[in-house]
């Protein structure tokens, strides 16, 4: 190669380590900016700018100066975190912005805390994958990490929750009846009991049993049915879903399959078909459409699926896919239906 091409090959793999610095301090925009509305949300100051807010008062209520605080509200702006306000306050003023505003108002169990804890979670976990298998400390998420992900995933019995979950249960007339007359419902992997405590809110003569294998999830859980009112009407069991020796018990079951690794899945349908009575459905959601996750991988999609396989759990099984593990353990008539929360598998024990 002549000095020319050594010249431009060297120009070549500069402009190349140049391109992948700017894509990695793109990615650090998210990294510092979650760590800027931690410390906001922390220093109160998300909290004051529910109202709306000049950059002088929350610099005289916080102790910062008016310079700092402008330029903080001016990158939390860019992330539409805040929004200009409409004046009616003196000076320039901001305020949340309608979804972060909901955010931090905790709408429906979906709150700011536990979002900044899963996303703490993941970003801890996700290096993991690195690891050669036989240095894997043990696949399965344990106590407050377990309590960190069943937060993130369980909604609270707000009006919001009741009109989500009404709306999930409008789509299955079936299953709503079965509900409607009292269960009793078996819950499988309960979490804090997003689904389950919203249900019994909305069907007042139900009962139900809550089956969660953690127990700081389990204990969350039963101090959120005593919070709403329904502690009277439902058992929260903590134990290994494969531990329950129930028969011919319950009319309708809910299972949380997304979170079930592979090697229990098997025994789980075979416990849950033994405590169905003759007849009884099973409802299941498909959680990550397949779409997005196998046709056309996105990055969020990608890590996503590197957090649940870690865990040896099926990550975004289809509608398709779930029925046929239903099959396998003795359901029959499965039918999917296209809800507002996604594809929902609904399957029957057979009457004999
Ligand atoms: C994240 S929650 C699902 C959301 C929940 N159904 C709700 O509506 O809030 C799933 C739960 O299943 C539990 N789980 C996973 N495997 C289990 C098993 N074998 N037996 C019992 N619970 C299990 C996990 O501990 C986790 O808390």
């Amino acid at each position: 190669m002549n000095v020319n091409g050594e010249h431009d090959q060297r120009m070549e793999s500069v402009q190349a380590a140049m391109a992948a610095r700017s894509a990695v301090r793109s990615w650090a925009e998210g990294l510092e900016l979650i760590e800027l509305v931690r410390a906001t949300h922390r220093a109160g100051w998300l909290k004051q700018l529910r109202g709306e807010t000049t950059a002088a008062e929350l610099a005289a209520a916080h102790g910062t100066s008016v310079k700092q605080v402008s330029e903080v509200l001016a990158v939390l702006s860019s992330a539409n975190v805040v929004r200009p306000g409409d004046g009616s306050s003196s000076g320039d003023s901001f305020r949340l912005s309608p979804e972060f505003d909901a955010l931090v108002a905790g709408a429906a169990g979906v709150e700011m805390t536990v979002v900044l804890d899963a996303v703490e979670l993941a970003r801890s976990q996700v290096a993991r994958a690195v690891r050669p298998t036989d240095q894997e400390p043990g696949a399965g998420i344990e106590g407050a990490q377990a309590l960190v992900l069943a937060r993130d995933w369980g909604l609270r019995p707000t009006p919001a929750a009741r009109q989500l979950i009404g709306m999930l249960y409008e789509a299955l007339p079936e299953f709503r009846a079965r509900l409607e007359s009292g269960g009793p419902l078996l819950d499988v992997g309960t979490g804090v009991g997003g689904a389950l405590i919203t249900g019994l809110t909305l069907f007042e003569g139900l009962r139900a049993v809550g089956v969660e294998s953690v127990p700081e999830v389990a204990a969350e859980c039963r101090r959120r049915t005593e919070a709403a009112g329904v502690a009277d009407r439902v058992d929260i069991r903590t134990t290994d879903a494969r531990a329950l020796s129930d028969e011919s018990a319950f009319s309708a079951c809910f299972w949380a399959q997304p979170f079930f690794s592979e090697d229990v899945r098997a025994d789980t349908l075979t416990v849950i078909f033994r405590a169905l009575r003759p007849d009884g459905l099973l409802l299941v959601q498909e959680l990550f459409p397949p779409g997005s996750t196998q046709d056309e991988p996105t990055l969020r999609a990608g890590l996503d699926r590197l957090f649940f396989t870690q865990r040896h759990i099926p990550f975004g099984l289809s509608a398709e896919e779930l029925a046929a593990e239903g099959h396998a353990a003795g359901f029959r008539d499965a039918r999917v239906t296209d809800s507002a929360l996604g594809k929902l598998v609904l399957m029957r024990k057979p009457d004999c």
